[in-house]
């Protein structure tokens, strides 16, 4: 199966699991578990926002930092930015906060509230460079649209 289509299908899975559900901790933790078992990657989780900094939310994967300052490493740049980022060699990329040595790529996607705030950013790592391409970004940002918080 294509990555594509590995997506389409984890992307209605997830539709219907959190179908109804209004508690984001439970609705992110099983996006990530079903992101991390679909797709395999090495770590998947969520930093969820919490006044001036990011806090460790549900993931999948081995121990992470907890907190991330605004505007620090990959995740704290896509929330101030508002936009999704996309590193392929994570040394290449300034300020990067490395939580494990294995990681070599990286994606950060984030996820909005109602007012259109940044709430939560999804960060999914890799232990081979170059692995995030537009498909998952686009994919990936479809499935953090669904995320009600
Ligand atoms: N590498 C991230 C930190 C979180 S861990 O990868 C789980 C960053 O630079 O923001």
């Amino acid at each position: 199966m294509d990555k594509i289509e590995q997506y389409k299908q984890l992307t209605s899975q997830i539709r219907s699991l959190i179908e109804g559900e209004t508690d984001a901790v439970a609705v992110m933790s099983n996006v990530a578990a079903a992101i991390h078992q679909t797709m395999g990657f090495w770590w998947t989780g969520f930093y969820r926002v919490a006044g001036e900094e990011l806090v460790l939310g549900p993931f999948q994967g081995p121990v992470a930092c907890m907190h991330i300052p605004f505007g620090k490493g990959v995740c704290g740049t896509a929330w101030k930015r508002a936009a999704t980022v996309v590193v392929p060699d994570v040394e290449q990329f300034p300020g990067h906060i490395a939580c494990s040595s294995e990681s070599k790529s990286e994606i950060v996607v984030p996820v909005f509230g109602g007012d259109n705030t940044v709430v939560a950013v999804l960060d999914i790592d890799s232990r081979e460079l170059n692995t995030f391409d537009e498909t998952d970004r686009q994919c990936l940002e479809e499935i953090c649209k669904m995320i009600i918080v």
